[in-house]
């Protein structure tokens, strides 16, 4: 029996394949490499000295999906498919809704055809909008998300929550990510956005590598942070990795259900902080100019990790100073 993943060339998904392989799991994936490349599965089995399936499909295009359950024993799924560039999804929603929410619901549709009903969805943080509050908690609920990629995520979590509450037979995990930085440490797999970058961890990674000249610290007047540059709960990608393993063992034991978590350290660090351990374990200095702040941004926040470690047994181990390491080990290894 296979654990399928849309979008496992990915990012998160790569990482999370390579957790599920060494734990001895069997499992599919299904990438369109709109954000990712074939390298990535390469990799993948270098690492693990493991083997898998692969369909070059979109996981939105039924006929495919369903070709791909029809050939396979597939117990559960573990959903990365998804567009998450924040400024994208503001300039294009379409282009989000119909590839996040429509594609989930063909998957959804599929899985329930085949009698696949147990799920592990990539949700975040974003979902939460702007409580107010900067410890976020999973009782809070969905907030006011302020772009459509946050909006997408929202109604992807509403959607399974109503089909487990039309069939309570479905079981169900839901991820909360906070910030994902870092690499996996054989400098094998890591970030690479295609594109100009989103986040703050790739922008530094091109200052660092001379492709650009500076980073621009999106303002330094943010109350409530110890420097007044933003903070967030930036967490290593194999922690995160990790928590998808720990929610599986989760639905297994449970058989049934909607369980929701926050994957986050509890810990919010600084654009400054980020910059200045960077410099410090990986020796390079990355010149940066404060400018003035990102629309939609917020000052700070982390996640109140508590329901995980409890509920999971899942808790981040790695450090700022792992993922600083760990992100330049892998853009020095491809260079
Ligand atoms: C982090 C901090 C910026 C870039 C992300 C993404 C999205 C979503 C949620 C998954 C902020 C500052 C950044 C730069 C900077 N991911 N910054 N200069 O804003 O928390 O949101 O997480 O769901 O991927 O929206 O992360 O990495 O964009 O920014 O000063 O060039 O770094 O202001 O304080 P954010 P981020």
């Amino acid at each position: 029996m296979s654990v399928l993943l849309p979008g496992g060339a990915g990012y998160i998904g790569s990482h999370t394949a390579v957790e599920l392989l060494n734990s001895g799991k069997e499992i599919i994936i299904i990438d369109n490499f709109v954000n990712s490349k074939p390298e990535v599965l390469e990799n993948i089995k270098k690492i693990t000295g493991k083997d898998f399936k692969f369909y070059k499909i979109d996981f939105s295009d039924e006929k495919e999906l369903e070709k791909v359950f029809k050939e396979n024993k597939i117990d559960s799924v573990i959903n990365f498919a998804g567009y998450k560039a924040v400024g994208e999804s503001v300039k294009e929603p379409l282009k989000y809704y119909r590839n996040n929410v429509s594609g989930a619901i063909v998957l959804f549709e599929v899985m329930k055809k085949y009698n696949v009903k147990k799920i592990v969805f990539s949700s975040s943080a974003t979902i939460y909008g702007d409580p107010g509050t900067p410890e976020y908690i999973e009782e809070m609920g969905r907030g006011k998300t302020t772009n459509p990629y946050g909006t997408t995520k929202c109604m992807i979590e509403q959607i399974l929550e109503d089909i487990y509450v039309s069939d309570n037979s479905w079981d169900i995990g839901i991820l909360r990510y906070f910030n994902p930085v870092g690499a996996h440490e054989s400098g094998l797999i890591g970030e690479e956005p295609k594109g100009i970058p989103n986040n703050l961890m790739p922008f530094i990674m091109k200052v660092a590598n001379k492709e650009l000249d500076h980073l621009n610290v999106f303002g330094n007047d943010y109350k409530g942070t110890k420097d007044g540059t933003g903070a967030r709960d930036y967490l290593h990608v194999v922690d995160l990795a990790k928590g998808h393993i720990k929610a599986l063992e989760k639905l297994d034991k449970e058989k049934s259900g909607v369980f929701t978590y926050n994957l986050g350290t509890g810990t919010a660090y600084t654009v400054l902080e980020m910059i200045e351990t960077f410099k410090k374990v990986n020796n390079i200095d990355v010149p940066y100019e404060i400018v003035e702040r990102r629309p939609g941004d917020l000052p700070i926040f982390f996640a109140n990790p508590n329901k995980a470690e409890k509920e999971l047994g899942w808790k981040a181990e790695k450090t700022l100073e792992d993922m600083c390491r760990d992100s330049w080990n892998y853009i020095k290894n491809k260079s």
